[in-house]
C-alpha cells in the first residue's frame, strides 16, 4: 500500500513525466558522480526486485574502478557509457541452481522470519524440484537470467524517478566480460550504465521517444 508520504510526492503525473524523461543515454557527463544516498537507493532497489520463489539467482557487480572499466570497454564494442557514466552495473545470473542454493535460501527465510525450518520442508522440496527440472531440462540459464532482467527494470525505473540517467545494454561480449571479471559460477547477461546525461553531445537526447501506440501493445479483455 502506498504511504501517505509517497502519495504526496509521487503523483501519477510525476511517474509518467520521469518515464518519458528517461532515455537510453548515449553520452554521459564524465565529471558528474551519483551521490552516495542516491546510489544506496539504487542498490537497494536492485535487491528488492522480485524473483521466482525469491531465490535471487544473480549478482550485481557495481564497477567504479576506471581501469577496470577501460578494460571492459572494448568487450562492449567501445560504447562510451561503459567508461563515462558515474557507475556501471553488470547483471550476472547464476549458471545453475543446486540443492545447496535452495537450502541457503531456506536458511535465510528462517533467519529473517523466524519460521521453524521443519515448517518449510514442503516448500523447500517444491523449489528443489523446480530447480532440478530446469537444470535437467537445460533451461536453468534462461530461467535465472530472466530474473536478472527484472532487477534491471527496477534499476531503470528507480533511476528515472531519482532523475538519474541510465542505459541498459546487451551490446557486449559476455564471455570476455566473464573472463575480465573472473566470473565462473555466474555469467554477465546485461549491463546498466548510470549517471548524468551530456545532452549537448548526445545525438539521441533531442529526439522524440518512439513507442508503438498503446492500442497495439495493450489488449483489454
Ligand atoms: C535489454 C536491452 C538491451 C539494450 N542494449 C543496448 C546497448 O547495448 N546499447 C545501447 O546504446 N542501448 C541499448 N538498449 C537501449 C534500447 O535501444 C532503448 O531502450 C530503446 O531503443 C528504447 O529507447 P529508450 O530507452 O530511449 O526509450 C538496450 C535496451 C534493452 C532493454
Amino acid at each position: 500500500m502506498q504511504t501517505e508520504l509517497g502519495k504526496e510526492n509521487l503523483t501519477n503525473e510525476t511517474i509518467l513525466e520521469q518515464l518519458n524523461w528517461r532515455y537510453a543515454t548515449k553520452s554521459y557527463d564524465k565529471t558528474k558522480k551519483i551521490s552516495n544516498e542516491d546510489w544506496e537507493t539504487l542498490e537497494t532497489a536492485l535487491t528488492l526486485a522480485p524473483s521466482s520463489f525469491g531465490i535471487q539467482p544473480y549478482k550485481f557487480l557495481v564497477i567504479t574502478d576506471p581501469d577496470l572499466r577501460e578494460k571492459l570497454k572494448p568487450a562492449a564494442y567501445g560504447q562510451s557509457p561503459i567508461t563515462d557514466a558515474s557507475h556501471l552495473v553488470v547483471f550476472a545470473y547464476k549458471k545453475t541452481l543446486t540443492d545447496a542454493d535452495i537450502e541457503h535460501f531456506v536458511d535465510r527465510i528462517v533467519e529473517v522470519r523466524g519460521t521453524p525450518r521443519e515448517a518449510l520442508t514442503e516448500y523447500e522440496n517444491i523449489m528443489k524440484g523446480s530447480a532440478k527440472q530446469a537444470v535437467d531440462g537445460g533451461y536453468i540459464e534462461i530461467w535465472n537470467s530472466r530474473q536478472a532482467y527484472i532487477a534491471l527494470g527496477f534499476l531503470l525505473e528507480t533511476a528515472a524517478l531519482l532523475g538519474l540517467d541510465a542505459t541498459p545494454m546487451e551490446g557486449f561480449d559476455a564471455a570476455q566480460f566473464n573472463e575480465i571479471l573472473g566470473l565462473t559460477e555466474y555469467s554477465a547477461v546485461a549491463l546498466a550504465a548510470v549517471g548524468y546525461r551530456d545532452a549537448a553531445n548526445d545525438w539521441l537526447a533531442p529526439l522524440a521517444k518512439v513507442r508503438m501506440p498503446n492500442a497495439e501493445l495493450i489488449e483489454r479483455l
